[in-house]
């Protein structure tokens, strides 16, 4: 794809001087699509290919330039597709490889990128790969995956736990050998220390790009390489059966089964395959402790990732210093190349995570002007835009293997998860079966029917912070300078000739603006448009954007 050509209408030889080496990503919102619950194109309660191509021109007219697609191959869907049964295919539950092609081509025309989602780190259980590997022990496949002898006296080879609950590992009897699965028992995990299955992914990322792609959400890229020794890892906290797969996950210092040292060459590698095709490497750098420094080890050199999400700011409590924290650490750490992301199909989404309701909303879309402000790339997930919440998803129409196994809806993540609102309705105007995967639940005002054309609207809002972000081209590339410091309440950074301003206590505060006159470009709070100087009082929460008066900066 050349340059965009809707949503905004720009090309790349507009941008300024100084702006000569932004990349394409760099000029751009993404979107997270959860194709799953998107859009139901042929009434089988699933959202598909061809209900997505057919909402595009609502992303396009909202003004997200990338639209990243959750796992939509091959797959038995013990993890809804991030269990890849063939990376090569379209699960028939959401079309064909021509649906595929349509969409892409739907979304090139309306200025739209698309991301697939890659899944390096396992395949399905029913992948071939896997069924050889299981079933010829001294087979060519054999080396496609981790397999151990038990440990001493019997047992798994070794202590490591999987995300979902359990042992990493699971004896195959036929062979009296475990293999590793850092996720669930049907997602092992490939050995990438075996440069056959290196080449194979080479031709994962060329079948995409050949299919016009523009780039890649590299899964668990944090986890690819494993310490081939496997040791144990040091044990920081008892494991009690009380606790959550994602507690007794926290128990271990993660030391030799992540964010291995190798991990880097693999993105090294791949840039050389999509750089000649202008693509994007985005990964999902999923470090428990939030390292910062850590994270950037995979994005702060010319050839690793161009991208990485962090993920503190969906961890992080509504409170300045842990905000400061969050923020000017890792700002420290990668000053532009961190990728944003507030809420996903993984996590609570930010309403009900910062306290819900009303407040949850209004921290949110002022959260989001942060997002939007800050050097990296920001990405919404799909239903941000309408300020929704998580839906409370009775016990028994918990989907979320992590629910479903550990028998509790609590650690699963089906609230998130839930089918996109289009129109009122039980179904919500997102499929026409009688029953949607998981339900809707959803109020009429928090359709985008109700939304889209109320200009007081969660959705307006969003829409008009889009067009800002895609018209100050000081937010694409100026160097960021603090203006407030921790621990002080209002978060406040200037870019160029934009202030952007955070107000994260429970009571209004002042802010000192810079010399000259700011005019309000965007409030969570307040109408845009007044001209201000001198100081200001923000309420709270209240997420602001200034920009300089012409001739004033
Ligand atoms: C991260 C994905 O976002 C999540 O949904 C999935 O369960 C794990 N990786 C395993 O692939």
């Amino acid at each position: 794809m050349s340059t965009p050509t809707a949503a905004g209408g720009s090309t790349a030889t507009q941008w300024p001087a100084a702006a000569e080496n932004l990349r394409w990503w760099d000029r751009e919102v993404g979107y997270e699509v959860y194709i799953r619950s998107f859009a139901d194109g042929n009434g089988d309660g699933v959202g598909d290919f061809v209900g997505l191509t057919d909402k595009l021109d609502y992303l396009a007219w909202l003004g997200i330039g990338i639209v990243w697609i959750t796992p939509f191959y091959p797959s038995p869907m013990a993890d809804f597709g991030y269990d890849v049964a063939d990376y090569t295919d379209v699960d028939p539950l959401f079309g064909t490889l021509a649906d595929f092609d349509a969409c892409v081509a739907e979304a090139h025309r309306l200025g739209l990128r698309v991301l697939v989602d890659l899944v390096p780190n396992h395949t399905s259980d029913q992948h071939r790969w896997f069924q050889s590997s299981r079933s010829d022990p001294d087979g060519y496949w054999r080396g496609y995956y981790h397999w151990r002898d038990p440990g001493p006296g019997g047992g798994p080879p070794n202590n490591w736990v999987s995300h979902f609950g359990g042992p990493a590992w699971t004896l195959d009897e036929a062979s009296g050998q475990y293999y590793l699965h850092l996720f669930l028992p049907e997602q092992p995990d490939l050995n990438w220390s075996n440069p056959r299955l290196v080449r194979e992914f080479d031709q994962i990322l060329e079948f995409w790009l050949d299919r016009h792609v523009d780039g890649f959400r590299v899964d668990v890229a944090h986890g690819l390489v494993k310490n081939m020794l496997m040791p144990d890892n040091p044990q920081r906290f008892p494991v009690t059966p009380d606790m959550s797969p994602r507690q007794a996950w926290a128990c271990y210092d993660h030391r030799y089964d992540l964010d291995q040292a190798g991990v880097t060459a693999i993105y090294r590698r791949w840039r050389n395959i999509v750089e000649p095709r202008d693509a994007l490497l985005l990964g999902e750098v999923y470090l428990r402790e939030n390292n910062p420094d850590r994270v950037s080890r995979y994005v702060t050199h010319q050839d690793g990732l161009h991208r990485a999400f962090y993920f503190a700011p969906m961890h992080t409590p509504w409170e300045p210093a842990a905000l400061w924290s969050t923020f000017r650490d890792a700002l420290d750490a990668a000053p532009r190349d961190l990728s944003w992301a507030l809420s996903s199909h993984d996590d609570p989404r930010a309403p009900t995570r910062l306290g819900g309701g009303a407040l949850g909303r209004a921290r949110a879309l002022s959260y989001a002007v942060l997002q939007f402000a800050l050097p990296g790339l920001p990405f919404l997930y799909q239903g941000e835009e309408l300020a929704l919440d998580d839906v409370d998803v009775p016990p028994q129409q918990c989907q979320d293997p992590v629910a479903v196994r550990n028998q509790n809806p609590a650690d699963g993540r089906d609230g998130c998860r839930t089918p996109m609102p289009w129109a009122p309705g039980p179904t919500g105007g997102f499929t026409d079966a009688d029953e949607p995967w998981l339900p809707v639940g959803r109020a009429p005002a928090d359709t985008v029917a109700a939304q889209r054309d109320d200009p007081g609207s969660a959705l307006a809002k969003y829409r008009e912070l889009l067009a800002l972000r895609r018209e100050l081209t000081d937010l694409h590339h100026a160097e960021l300078e603090w203006l407030t410091d921790r621990p002080a309440p209002v978060i406040s950074f200037r870019r160029g000739d934009c202030v952007c301003a955070l107000n994260v206590a429970d009571d209004p505060k002042e802010l000192a603006l810079p010399p000259g006159r700011w005019r309000v470009a965007f409030s969570s709070q307040r109408e845009a448009g007044p001209v201000v100087e001198g100081e200001l009082t923000l309420e709270a929460p209240e997420g602001l954007l200034l920009v300089a008066e012409p001739g004033e900066a």
